[in-house]
């Protein structure tokens, strides 16, 4: 069972995945709507994964026998400057949910909740993993800088790059 405490806990993170999802999925349409098909199917994934990652968190509080709650959720930006930009606000924002995930363990280790502390390692794991994609894909950007043929070729590339990190994702 749930302490009230952690479950309240648990379910701020589904909003936080939730959010994220919605993040990316206005990155998603930003980037399509620019023309880059690549970046654009990245983020879509992207947006897909966060759901997914929402759920998790959803099914596992009710099967502890607590109550996932879907909470209302506030509306992402429309626009995002460039794609520089872009990937500087997902770096950011990854930074920011393995923050929320450690403060969950934390107080999974307060609560003396070794079942919760168990499954929250499949996300310390996975924000590792978030990144560090992330900061890969900025190092490429900067290399990149103002060439066009190098823009072009990222934006191919970055579709096999989304293949890769879902073909070893971390295990549950
Ligand atoms: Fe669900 Fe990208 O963290």
């Amino acid at each position: 069972m749930l302490s009230e405490k952690m479950q309240s806990a648990l379910n701020k993170q589904i909003k936080i995945e939730a959010e994220s999802s919605q993040i990316y999925l206005a990155m998603a349409s930003w980037s399509e709507v620019k023309g880059l098909e690549g970046v654009s199917q990245f983020m879509y994934n992207q947006s897909d994964e966060e759901r997914m990652h929402m759920l998790k968190f959803f099914k596992y509080i009710n099967e502890r026998g607590g109550h996932a709650i879907v909470s209302e959720l506030s509306a992402p930006a429309i626009e995002f400057g460039s794609i520089k930009e872009m990937f500087e606000t997902l770096f950011k924002h990854e930074v920011f949910v393995s923050q929320s995930i450690n403060e969950l363990v934390h107080i999974a280790l307060e609560e003396k909740d070794y079942a919760t502390h168990n499954f929250l390692q499949w996300y310390v794991a996975e924000q590792i993993e978030e990144e560090a994609q992330a900061r890969t894909i900025l190092d490429k950007i900067n290399l990149i800088g103002d060439d066009k043929g190098g823009l072009y070729l990222f934006d191919n590339d970055i579709k096999n790059l989304q293949v890769d990190s879902s073909v070893a994702p971390p295990t549950a």
